[in-house]
Order: C-alpha cells, then structure tokens, then sequence
C-alpha cells in the first residue's frame, strides 16, 4: 500500500496509489494525473515537491523503474517515508535520484509504514512469508465434530468477516483432510476489487479436482509433510503473506514447527462437550507463546487476534 502526492507552494496538486498488485506504482499515477489536471511549464516542475511512502524503484519489475520517470519529469525535490527493504532497491532508488541532482530527503513516518505493509517488510527481513492461522472454535475451544457432521461453529456475520480477512492475504493454505470433510471454497467472497489470495494444498492422497476448492483460481498442491521445505519452497515466490485455514492437525504442525506469526480465532458461544475436537488440548494461546493484540464482538461470537510474543 502505497501513496504519492505531488505539491506546489504547501498545495496537493496531484496524487495516486498502488491500486493493485502489477498495476502502476503510486509515482506513475500521481505524475499521470499531474499531467492530465494541471498545465505546468517545465520551469514550473523544478519547484514541486514529490512525497511518496515508499523508496521509489529503479528496476524493471512488473512495471518500469519509477526513478526513471521522476527524473525525466523535472522534479528536483523528493520526500520518502522509509526505505524499501527489497534488496532489489533498498537505497539504490534514492541514490539515482540523488546521482541525477534531486534533493532526497527520507525516514518519516516509518513505524506505521512498516505496520501498514506489514506482511512485505516481514517477507523482506525473514525472507519466508508472514504466516497467520485463523480458526473458529466452540465456547469450549473444540474445531469440529469428532463425527465429522458439519455445522458452521460461528454465525453468518462472523464468516462475513472472514471474507475480509482473506481478501488480506497473498494465499490461502489447508490440508487434504479439511478439503475431504468440509469441501471448501476459500476463496474471497467481498465487495470490493481484490487479487484473489493463491490457493495452497497440502496432501500426500489423490485429490477430487471437482471439489469446490478446484473451482476459481490455480491451486498449488505441495505433497510434502515437511512445513519447513514447504514455507521454503512458497519462500521463493511473490508470495508475502499465508493464511492458514485448517484442522487441529495442521494448525498444530504449524505451531510445533514455530511458523506462526499471528492467530485469529473467532469463537462462538456453542459448546461441543464430548462431541468436539479439542483445538489445542489443554493449552491456552498464551501459553503456546502469543499475546492478544486485540478483541471484539461480532454479535454472539468475538473475534481475537494474537500475535506472537516478541
Ligand atoms: N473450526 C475451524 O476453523 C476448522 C477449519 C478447518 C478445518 N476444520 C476441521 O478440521 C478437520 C480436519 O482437521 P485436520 O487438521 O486433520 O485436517 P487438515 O486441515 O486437512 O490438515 C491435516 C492434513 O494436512 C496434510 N498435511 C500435510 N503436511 C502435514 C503435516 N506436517 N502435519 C499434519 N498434516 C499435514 C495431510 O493431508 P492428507 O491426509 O491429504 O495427506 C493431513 O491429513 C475437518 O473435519 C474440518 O471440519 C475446522
């Protein structure tokens, strides 16, 4: 997520953002509508000033170097919010701009901003993708039926939030027993533009192509048990962010191979008892290591979010 504006004498005369992945970059936009809204002489393009968020690029990725553009524009002055921690640039955008005579002035703002793309910065400084669980539990803390009968756990408006949440991440992760039992979509049903999240299976069994997951979107399937080799593997793709939407066993193997980073639990106010099976045994979130960042309600259900212990 990424911002530019362009001003003149302290006045926003231009803008743009990142609107999706392999689309413009937020300097490209805010210089496209530069030069559609205002009449600006060359003389006149010395004296503006260019705010981005982000440290502009100066490779050919998706989209051509936005150092480029800036350059040939004529603006002489750039202010920056934080570095971009892809190595790829990583102050090689400002150096060519300050090599081309540009004033650059960086490093405002920076903890939000790293909050904000919270998922990129964490790919680029661990170099494995930011990896959240989300699970709906019973009162009693217990994932589904030891029967395997499926009844949602949580209300409709819950699920809605779901939906969101999704529409977050970079992919969604489950496990071939989940797609067996429960024949999910997973995909992100909102009303709002969105790059569908990539879908990742992990399964050491022949799976039915025509179940419902199979329906939108490429699947990934990795027939690998070893989650550290699978992180690694999805670790070289554009991949920043996983949500994993499984069962006890995988969310578990997850956590035992230490490669969670947030937890997302909406819990409703049913309990299973003896029917139920059990999320994390006789373990609290906080005792698995993760603090509760925060906490609401959706009707009858809440929703929290942990994330772990630094
Ligand atoms: N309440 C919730 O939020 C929620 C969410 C999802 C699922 N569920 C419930 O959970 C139940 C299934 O739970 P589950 O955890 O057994 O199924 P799962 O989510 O499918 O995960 C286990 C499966 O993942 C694959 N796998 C690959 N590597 C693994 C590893 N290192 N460790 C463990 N599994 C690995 C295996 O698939 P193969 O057997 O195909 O090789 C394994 O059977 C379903 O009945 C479903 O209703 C509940």
């Amino acid at each position: 997520m990424v911002r530019c504006v362009i001003v003149k004498d302290s006045e926003v005369i231009a803008e743009g953002y990142h609107m999706k992945y392999g689309s413009n970059h937020a300097e490209i936009n805010a210089l496209e509508d530069l030069n559609k809204n205002n009449n600006i002489s060359e003389a006149e393009f010395r004296q503006l000033t260019l705010y981005c968020t982000l440290e502009p690029c100066c490779h050919h990725g998706k989209t051509g170097p936005c150092t480029d553009a800036i350059i040939k524009s004529g603006i002489k002055k750039v202010v920056i919010g934080i570095k971009d921690p892809n190595p790829k640039v990583s102050g090689s955008g400002i150096k060519q701009l300050e090599d081309n005579g540009i004033e650059v002035l960086f490093g405002f703002f920076e903890e939000e901003l790293i909050e904000l793309n919270k998922h990129f910065f964490f790919k680029n400084t661990y170099n494995r993708p930011y990896i959240a669980v989300k699970i709906a539990s019973s009162a009693d803390g217990m994932s589904h039926r030891k029967d395997n009968t499926f009844t949602w756990i949580t209300s409709e408006q819950s699920r809605d939030n779901v939906q969101i949440v999704r529409a977050g991440f970079d992919a969604i992760l489950t496990g071939g027993n989940t797609l067996r039992n429960d024949n999910p979509r997973m995909n992100a049903r909102v009303d709002f533009e969105v790059n569908q999240p990539q879908k990742i299976l992990l399964t050491s069994q022949e799976i039915n192509k025509e179940s419902n997951f199979f329906k939108s979107g490429d699947v990934i399937i990795n027939r690998s048990s070893d989650l550290n080799k699978v992180i690694t593997e999805l670790s070289n793709t554009e991949i920043n962010s996983i949500l994993v939407e499984a069962g006890p066993n995988l969310v578990n193997a997850f956590l035992d191979n230490d490669l969670v980073d947030e937890i997302i639990i909406y819990k409703s106010n049913i309990t299973l008892g003896d029917e139920g099976v059990s999320w994390f045994e006789n373990k609290t979130i906080e005792s698995l290591g993760f603090d509760l960042k925060s906490s609401f309600k959706i009707n009858d259900d809440s929703k929290e979010t942990y994330l772990k212990t630094p």
